[in-house]
């Protein structure tokens, strides 16, 4: 079929769309958006698609089928990155797509039913801390607060919309009515470290983890670093330094959760003052969201206890919170045959990792397919993954759309758009 290596051109040629030429940065309403979208609606028109902007930045390409009323497929992953990322994550689950409709129309070959892709313009959160803001709006479920994010140099996200040319009043434009949506299903690479072990180049995604993020400030007392005792002081960082250790205690003390502590700055600092301020945050993970709650619970307590002992206040505002998402039977069955078509052991495996794919099951019933990584790596420069297994992830996509029927779900008795 030869896919793989055309994949793994056109996921090179992305990554040349970075706000840093020395490292991969590409944030939500940057330039580099602006022209990442570009290049993805220049592939998707190859393909035979139409390709648009929808109102929140999200590119949407539609693949038609014979039926223009019927229900539509869509596939998709974000088009967003971490800073200094890696070239895979979520652009795999953009590029393998198109690559594969592309493919089907250069034989002529039609499915029965529309399909669409989309490239979400935010997924990581990383500028506004608003995290799945374009899946959410896909699936209906923004929260209009959220247009209030600020990013690091003070401007709103609604803001950063107009400067975009979007129209922040309309952003309830780019959602999908449930009817008119069979599924979601996304290509993404695993991230972690099972399929490589198990020499398995493509798994069959069971669920994926909770997530809750929170945006903490830690409010001491600056001072004088030569003159206050040490006894009388009330060091922000001190504190804070403390909190991290107890989110890392709390969460390795409650098995399936993960939590970690990605940025963490003293507000106005210098090398002879006692830290005032201090702001981090917190991301907490796991497969069971009662679990994720106790971890929460505890870390609120353990948070309190240092603050009465050292005089400091901890005011934690979570930015992020979606619920574990199970992914459905049924698509997880259709996505195992192909996997099996291919003479490759199905391997189910959950995600860690959140994804586009936890917002849109508010619309629809959703899937996802993990792609081996090498060495587990991901959110890094040394992310990889080979064109071999971008070649197997494309052949299963194929199978999986030929075979794919919008009504099954619905002709087994369920309702559209129950997660
Ligand atoms: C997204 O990549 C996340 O899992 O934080
Ligand atoms: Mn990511
Ligand atoms: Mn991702």
């Amino acid at each position: 079929m030869n896919l793989g290596p055309v994949i793994m051109e056109w996921l090179d040629e992305l990554a040349e769309c970075s706000e840093d030429p020395a490292e991969l940065t590409r944030r939500y309403l940057t330039p580099e958006h602006a022209q990442a979208a570009e290049l993805i609606m220049r592939r998707m028109r190859e393909a035979g698609m139409d390709a648009r902007m929808d109102a929140v930045g999200n590119v949407v390409g539609s693949f038609p089928g014979p039926r223009p009323g019927a229900r539509r497929l869509i596939l998709g992953s974000h088009l967003d990155t971490v800073r200094n990322a890696g070239k895979y994550d979520g652009a795999l689950g953009v590029m393998l797509p198109i690559a594969c409709l592309r493919w089907l129309r250069e034989r002529g070959r039609q499915l029965d039913y529309p399909v669409d892709v989309i490239a979400f313009g935010d997924e990581e959160g990383l500028r506004f801390q608003a995290t799945l803001f374009g899946s959410r709006a896909v699936a209906g479920a923004l929260d209009p607060a959220m247009l209030h994010a600020v990013d690091e140099d003070g401007v709103r996200l609604h803001d950063a919309m107009r400067g975009f040319g979007l129209d922040p009043h309309a952003v309830g434009d780019a959602g999908y009515r449930p009817e008119e949506v069979a599924a979601y299903v996304e290509v993404h690479i695993e991230q972690g470290p099972v399929l490589e072990a198990e020499n398995l180049p493509i798994g069959v995604v069971t669920s994926i983890a909770g997530a809750v993020r929170l945006r903490v400030e830690v409010m001491g007392r600056a001072g004088h670093a030569g003159t206050v005792p040490m006894n009388l002081r009330r060091d922000a960082l001190a504190a804070a330094s403390e909190a991290v250790l107890a989110v890392e205690r709390i969460c390795l003390g409650t098995p399936g959760t993960v939590g970690t502590v990605g940025v963490l700055r003293t507000v106005s600092g210098a090398v002879n003052v006692i830290p005032g301020v201090v702001e981090f945050t917190i991301d907490v993970r796991g497969e069971s969201d009662d679990r994720r709650h106790v971890a929460l619970a505890r870390i609120d307590e353990a948070f309190a206890e240092i603050a009465s002992r050292r005089g400091v206040l901890f005011d934690c505002v979570p930015t992020h919170e979606t619920g574990a998402r199970r992914c459905s039977p049924w698509l997880m069955r259709r996505l195992g045959e192909a996997v099996e078509a291919e003479g490759i052991e199905v391997r189910r495996l959950p995600s860690g990792a959140g994804h586009d794919a936890m917002a849109m099951a508010r619309l629809t019933e959703i899937g996802m397919l993990f792609v081996r990584c090498k060495d587990g790596i991901s959110h890094h420069p040394a992310e990889s993954m080979t064109a071999a297994d971008a070649e197997v992830a494309a052949r299963v996509l194929l199978r999986f759309l030929e075979r794919f029927d919008p009504d099954e779900r619905r002709s087994m008795g369920g309702k559209p758009g129950a997660a």
